[in-house]
């Protein structure tokens, strides 16, 4: 096991209280929700008290929000549930970003391999979108637009409002997956252009397997599970009540902590920060991502001259746990899509680490990483 866990924006470990919601209704005996007999009444009042839960966070009505199995599949039900409803009414435009989740890109590029036109904005140098590329991308024909919140990444932030108020406008659903964002960004529907919106419970200190996408009354949109008529029939399939028990736990916890969340994890990311410079010195390395729209918890930062690879290996048998970018982009090595579209020079792309912070971090284990940073770039000095 690693002793210094940097890689929260893969997973997060489970809060104590997440745990505890978790065990009990786990060790309470079976109990199916959808089943009419004590246990099953049982079952469901635990989901019912778990999404008022979720939709006082949220601030939205608990009708408005779906359980679902993952923060991919939210992305998935999203995408393909609005864009099937909106090709009812004559539209088949997709907008989304370079830089999204593959979750969000790949759902996209399925959609357009079944005939939906599909527009990818690019970013600046930042990973930011530009609004003068959404506006001409957005038209009478988008079906969809579906633009992150934060970057899994870099953390850095899209303008969702403004670009879901150009969505609004033309009669487009709007979709955002806020899977990084969600228990950082105060995320209020009441003053939001937003129609649908992806969160995962293992990014928040939940629960691996336990999603939830919101889809705002009146949403064209349909579901993408068929089965039993759990969810309201907008997603079958017996739900994963101890899991959902666990995520309204930790999500309350995220919500109401939201402000400590950011300072605690903005603390270690400067304390990096501080350390690399003082210990390897400003021109050995470089921050990617913007510098002040972003996400508190994610520090993505290359080393040129030493592969991520490398870092990473080093970084691990030295007990230290980190990311060359998503996850899935790590377990392939594949150079980060994101970091090509922001456009970056090759030597940064492929020598990109991704820090990521979260519950239990120290700042003691900031200066400790950086030490071993230190000593592996020696070596390749
Ligand atoms: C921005 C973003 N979207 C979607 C996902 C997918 O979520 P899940 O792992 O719950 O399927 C992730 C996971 O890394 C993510 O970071």
């Amino acid at each position: 096991m690693n002793s210094i866990y940097f890689d929260h924006a893969a997973t997060t470990p489970m809060h104590a209280a997440a745990i505890e919601a978790y065990v009990e209704v786990a060790s309470a005996g079976p109990s199916n929700p959808s089943s009419l007999h004590a246990a099953g009444r049982a079952a469901r009042e635990r989901i019912s008290v778990a999404r008022d839960a979720l939709a006082e966070a949220l601030g939205c009505s608990p009708t408005e929000l779906v359980f679902t199995g993952s923060g991919t599949e939210s992305d998935n039900s999203a995408l393909f549930g609005a864009a099937r409803a909106q090709r009812l009414k004559g539209r088949s435009g997709i907008v989304t970003a370079a830089v999204e989740h593959h979750a969000v890109l790949n759902a996209c590029r399925q959609l357009e391999a079944e005939g939906f036109e599909l527009t990818i904005l690019p970013v600046d140098e930042h990973g930011v979108v530009r609004l003068e590329d959404a506006e001409s991308a957005i038209n009478e024909n988008t079906a969809v637009v579906s633009v992150m919140a934060g970057n899994n990444e870099t953390g850095t932030l899209q303008p969702i409002a403004k670009i879901g108020e150009l969505a609004r406008r033309h009669g487009a659903v709007m979709h955002v997956d806020a899977v990084q964002a969600f228990g950082y960004l105060s995320i209020d529907f009441r003053e939001l252009p937003i129609d649908l919106l992806s969160v995962s419970a293992h990014k928040i200190n939940g629960p691996q397997g336990v999603g939830l996408l919101y889809v705002r009354r009146g949403t064209p949109w349909l579901p993408m599970l068929y089965g039993g008529s759990q969810e309201r029939s907008r997603r079958a399939g017996t739900e994963n009540v101890a899991g959902i028990a666990a995520f309204a736990a930790a999500a309350k916890l995220a919500c109401l902590n939201r402000h400590n969340r950011w300072e605690h994890a903005e603390s270690i990311r400067a304390e990096v920060l501080r350390q690399l410079s003082e210990q390897l010195g400003p021109e050995r390395f470089v921050v990617n991502g913007h510098q002040d729209d972003r996400l508190p918890h994610v520090l993505n930062v290359s080393f040129p001259g030493i592969s991520s690879e490398s870092m990473l290996m080093n970084l691990d048998l030295a007990g230290v746990a980190a990311s060359g970018g998503s996850a899935c982009n790590s377990g392939s090595l594949k150079p980060s899509h994101v970091l090509e579209a922001m456009n970056l020079p090759s030597d940064r792309i492929v020598s990109a680490v991704r820090f990521s912070f979260g519950l239990g971090n120290t700042i003691d284990e900031a200066e400790k990483m950086v030490k071993i940073i230190a000593t592996i770039s020696a070596r390749y000095a």
